[in-house]
């Protein structure tokens, strides 16, 4: 196929060998804080400071990162690919971007973005937002991360489906396929006939769907992989 369509869909062990913490590895970020504290809407209604605390130590640890060669490696996809490169990510740092990736669909949210709950307006999070932080289009002290926490809805499904359902390519990166509804993804491009590739440190949840598994570090498998698509 001349210019196949490539969805990609990435995690955090994408990320992590530029120093961010993964979720479920050894030591990984649901080892150190309960999740139903951090990442529920409940756990903010119960505490929200211990919430925005828990997000302001992760913005200010993304806000030093670097993108490292997996992710240089998918922005260079985007620019020299011919056919399309719909890039999905499940992370809320900005690495993709600051990778030189655009057009990256954060569809967990993001620890740049702060949301208010009153007016639903967003706007760029403040390094250290704190609780009752007001809103700059209706004034109310009601902002929050701009986070998808467990229980809410993922943003930008219905783009990302369409993507899916025109992908020659499906590529799953750094993500151990326990989260709904992105662990289902490879199911619906296999539905559609695309060919699936996971690239993981350690094999997912569903590595049994890819066609194609290559085990590694993303700084050495996504480079490896971006190459043989760029021919
Ligand atoms: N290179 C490639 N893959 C790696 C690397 C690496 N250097 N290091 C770790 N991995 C892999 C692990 O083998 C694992 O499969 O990254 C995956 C990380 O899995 P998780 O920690 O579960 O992260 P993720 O899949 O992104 O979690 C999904 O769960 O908690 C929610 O909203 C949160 O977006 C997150 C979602």
């Amino acid at each position: 196929m001349a210019h196949p369509s490539i969805v990609i869909l990435t995690g955090a062990g994408i990320s992590a060998e530029s120093g961010l913490g993964t979720f479920r590895d050894e030591g990984g970020l649901w080892a150190q804080h309960r999740i139903e504290d951090v990442a529920t809407p409940e756990g903010f209604a119960r505490n929200p400071q211990l919430v925005v605390d828990f997000y302001n130590a992760r913005r200010a640890q993304a806000a030093t990162a670097t993108p490292n060669a997996g992710h240089v490696a998918l922005a260079r996809l985007q620019a020299e690919h011919q056919g399309d490169v719909t890039l999905v990510t499940q992370n809320v740092d900005d690495l993709h971007e600051k990778a030189g990736s655009s057009d990256v669909i954060h569809m967990h949210g993001a620890l740049n973005s702060a949301l208010c709950r009153a007016c639903d307006h967003r706007w760029p999070a403040p390094l250290e937002m704190r609780v009752g932080g007001v809103c700059p289009s209706c004034a109310a002290p009601r902002a929050r991360p701009d986070i998808v926490w467990f229980g809410e809805i993922p943003y930008h499904m219905e783009r990302i489906e369409r993507a899916l359902a025109a992908a020659d390519i499906f590529a799953a990166i750094g993500t151990s396929g326990n989260v709904y509804p992105a662990a289902g993804f490879v199911q619906m491009a296999t539905h559609i006939g695309a060919k699936t590739v996971e690239m993981n440190l350690d094999p997912g949840e569903t590595v049994a769907l890819f066609e194609d598994t290559r085990p590694g570090k993303a700084s050495q498998t996504v480079p490896a992989w971006v190459d043989e698509i760029l021919g």
